[in-house]
């Protein structure tokens, strides 16, 4: 078996920070962000999720795990090191079964709002109809055979951890750590989940004549191509490429939309075992 070259890196990580304050985010909550943030229906034409959809990530500040919030403002760093995905409330999705795969992808895209209007994001004038998104996509990260864990999150104790085993990882994107430009406004990352169609579980996505072209992504082409139904959980952050001499800045586990409603998201607890979660995941890093 080949592993990624960033793999050993990872697993050599000992130990890990966690964050102790991690609150849950409501479906309603994460439904509301896309559309504050204008996302839906700029990139993703509706989004109503059924599950908590969370990554962690390891803040540059004090270098503890912290949960990504919808909204969260990252630096580049951070948003290279997704190091664990869950999920809350997934006996509330339909059709999901202790054998269902999930596929997770990653993309991008730059918001045209004014750079001093972050929390509020606006959507343009001329704002897309909801089911044409008319946002360019870099896709950063897609893959499937995802399957619900019996370990919980390290970060959010009631969330369950979504993990895919070495022996069925084929990324049909590897993932490609963001990396925008200075001073190209602020872009925008949206993870998003969704059930995998059965016959994915033997074939890739190619077998249906996905491209593999990460430039310009049709996420509603994509969709229909691989017979997906809508995402079931979906979470973002920002890159603000006019802070920090271009490497953005982090909002240390607190959401830019909700500035006061995630105070004390600070981390401080100390834990071990995220090594084992990162080396099944399996990221590629490109420090
Ligand atoms: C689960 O779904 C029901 C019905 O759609 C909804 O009322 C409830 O709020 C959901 N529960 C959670 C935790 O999202
Ligand atoms: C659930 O599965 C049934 C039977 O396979 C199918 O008809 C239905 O469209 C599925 N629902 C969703 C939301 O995927
Ligand atoms: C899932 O794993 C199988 C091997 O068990 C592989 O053939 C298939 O391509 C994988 N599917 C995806 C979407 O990665
Ligand atoms: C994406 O694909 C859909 C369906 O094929 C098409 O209607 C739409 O115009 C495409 N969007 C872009 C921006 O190309
Ligand atoms: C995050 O933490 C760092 C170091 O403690 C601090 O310099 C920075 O201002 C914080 N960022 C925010 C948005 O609170």
């Amino acid at each position: 078996m080949l592993l990624p070259a960033g793999l050993i890196a990872l697993a050599l990580a000992t130990i890990v920070s966690a964050d102790d304050n991690a609150v849950s985010v409501s479906t309603l909550d994460f439904k509301n962000r896309f559309q504050q943030s204008g996302i839906v229906p700029e990139v993703i034409a509706a989004l109503d999720p059924s599950v908590s959809f969370y990554v962690s990530y390891r803040a540059a500040a004090d270098g503890h795990t912290e949960l990504l919030v919808p909204g969260s403002s990252l630096t580049i760093a951070e948003a290279g090191v997704p190091l664990e995905f869950s999920v809350e409330n997934l006996n509330n999705a339909t059709n999901i079964t202790a054998q269902t795969r999930y596929l997770i992808y990653l993309v991008c895209c730059q918001t045209q709002e004014s750079q001093s209007d972050a929390q509020t994001e606006q959507l343009d004038a001329d704002a897309p109809a909801r089911d044409n998104p008319s946002a360019r996509n870099l896709r950063h990260y897609l893959a499937g055979n995802y399957t619900l864990s019996p370990a919980m999150s390290s970060v959010l104790t009631t969330a369950q951890r979504l993990a895919v085993s070495p022996q069925v990882f084929f990324p049909f994107t590897p993932f490609t750590q963001p990396n925008p430009q200075p001073n190209t406004g602020i872009h925008r990352f949206i993870y998003a989940l969704y059930v995998q169609p059965a016959r994915f579980n033997t074939v890739g996505f190619e077998s249906v004549g996905m491209e593999q072209e990460t430039a310009n992504w049709n996420l509603s082409r994509w969709r229909t191509q691989l017979g997906l139904g809508p995402a079931i959980g979906a979470t973002f952050f920002t890159i603000d490429t006019t802070a920090n001499g271009g490497q953005g800045v982090s909002s240390n586990g607190t959401s830019v939309l909700t500035p006061g409603a995630a105070a004390g998201l600070r981390a401080s607890l100390h834990t071990v075992g995220l090594a084992v979660v990162m080396a099944v995941l399996g990221f590629v890093t490109l420090f």
